[in-house]
């Protein structure tokens, strides 16, 4: 069994006691596999089905608890919800994210389920009560501990329209823009994005085998389809709602011909050496905690995945301190733009 070190996992844990003569149980986005493994060993739940939107957490679950005959790894839908009275879920960091969930339970799970909403207090905020009320009746929440609290709403309010994806149209861009709740920036263009995206002009006008690391909505896949039309593009991301929405954002601009859209760790299935061009707006946060390590791991994979005389074109923070490691992970690396928010780079893989 998983160890129980997070206090987010152990309070949600403590409050399942609430489910426990319910099955089936949904499990949504636990990290590491702990919550998952502990609702099956400490309260023999039957029938627990996982949906994690990152592949990373999913990977987890299913390395640490998915070999137990109670555990199925399920894509949102109604297959997840079916008949459930009890759902254990870590609060995301939108929203938006924690709307489409509840929105979805309400729509398709058992109207007597309850709802466990988990985090740290100092990340909860009163707009995630309205949120839940939005389709629950009671929205009440629990004691705290270790600095956590769980958020127990009951009683689903009758669904409405489907309102997931959101959609909205960038007169700037000329791009129509769809997103999942957990997708970055929403149906929005990042400024980050956009500041790149200034300077589309200077992609290299040869390029035929384009990435789009870490995709998102999909705006860089399909403004690069639309600036190079004789290059395929891949969007990857290890988001499940980001990717969901990349499709539909490809397809809402007519170019789901030219990109394709993958669920993928970083760049992995991509052959070593193949690419011409990568665009990568990295994140540089994990959850709620700042760190790059993931915006390195993007730039190595990059490196990886670029042909010898390839161009990495990546835009962040100015205040963030990676232009030596760009030059050290990929290549001569010039800063292309820079303002007080933004710096757009194109670093070009050597031999
Ligand atoms: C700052 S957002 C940029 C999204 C989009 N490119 C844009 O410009 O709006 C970074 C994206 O990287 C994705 N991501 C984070 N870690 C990843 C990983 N290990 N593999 C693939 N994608 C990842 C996130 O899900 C997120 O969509």
């Amino acid at each position: 069994m998983q160890p129980l070190a997070d206090p987010v996992d152990l309070i949600l844990l403590r409050e399942s006691a609430l489910l426990r003569a319910t099955d089936p149980v949904v499990v949504v986005d636990d990290q590491g596999g702990a919550l998952v493994d502990g609702l099956v060993a400490q309260y023999g739940a039957g029938e627990v089905r996982v949906c994690c939107d990152a592949l990373t957490d999913e990977r987890a679950v299913v390395a640490a608890a998915g070999r137990r005959p109670q555990v199925r790894v399920l894509p949102p839908g109604p297959e997840l919800w079916q008949d459930v009275r009890g759902v254990v879920v870590r609060l995301p960091k939108g929203l938006a994210a924690l709307d489409e969930t509840a929105e979805a339970v309400a729509r398709w799970a058992d109207p007597s389920v309850q709802v466990l909403a988990g985090g740290r207090v100092k990340h909860m905020n009163r707009s995630m009560n309205d949120v839940l009320s939005r389709h629950f009746e009671s929205v009440r929440g629990s004691l705290g501990a270790q600095k956590s609290r769980v958020l127990i709403a009951t009683g689903t309010r009758p669904p409405g329209e489907f309102r997931y994806p959101l959609s909205a149209v960038d007169d700037e861009l000329d791009v129509t823009v769809c997103a999942h709740g957990a997708a970055f920036a929403g149906p929005s263009v990042d400024l980050g994005t956009r500041y790149l995206l200034s300077f589309r002009d200077s992609f290299p006008a040869s390029a035929r085998q384009v990435v789009d690391l870490g995709c998102g909505t999909g705006v860089l896949a399909v403004l690069a389809a639309r600036t190079l039309p004789h290059a395929q593009v891949l969007a990857l991301d290890e988001s499940r709602a980001a990717v969901l929405s990349a499709v539909a954002t490809t397809e809402a601009n007519g170019v789901a011909d030219q990109v394709e859209v993958r669920r993928t760790h970083l760049s992995e299935g991509v052959p070593d050496a193949s690419v011409d061009l990568v665009l990568c707006n990295p994140p540089f946060h994990r959850g709620n905690t700042r760190d790059s390590a993931v915006a390195f791991e993007m730039f190595a994979d990059a490196a990886r995945v670029l042909a010898a005389g390839g161009e990495l074109w990546a835009v962040y923070n100015s205040h963030l301190p990676y232009l030596r490691a760009l030059r050290r992970l990929v290549g001569r690396t010039d800063v292309v733009g820079q303002n007080p928010a933004y710096t757009v780079t194109r670093s070009v893989r050597s031999t």
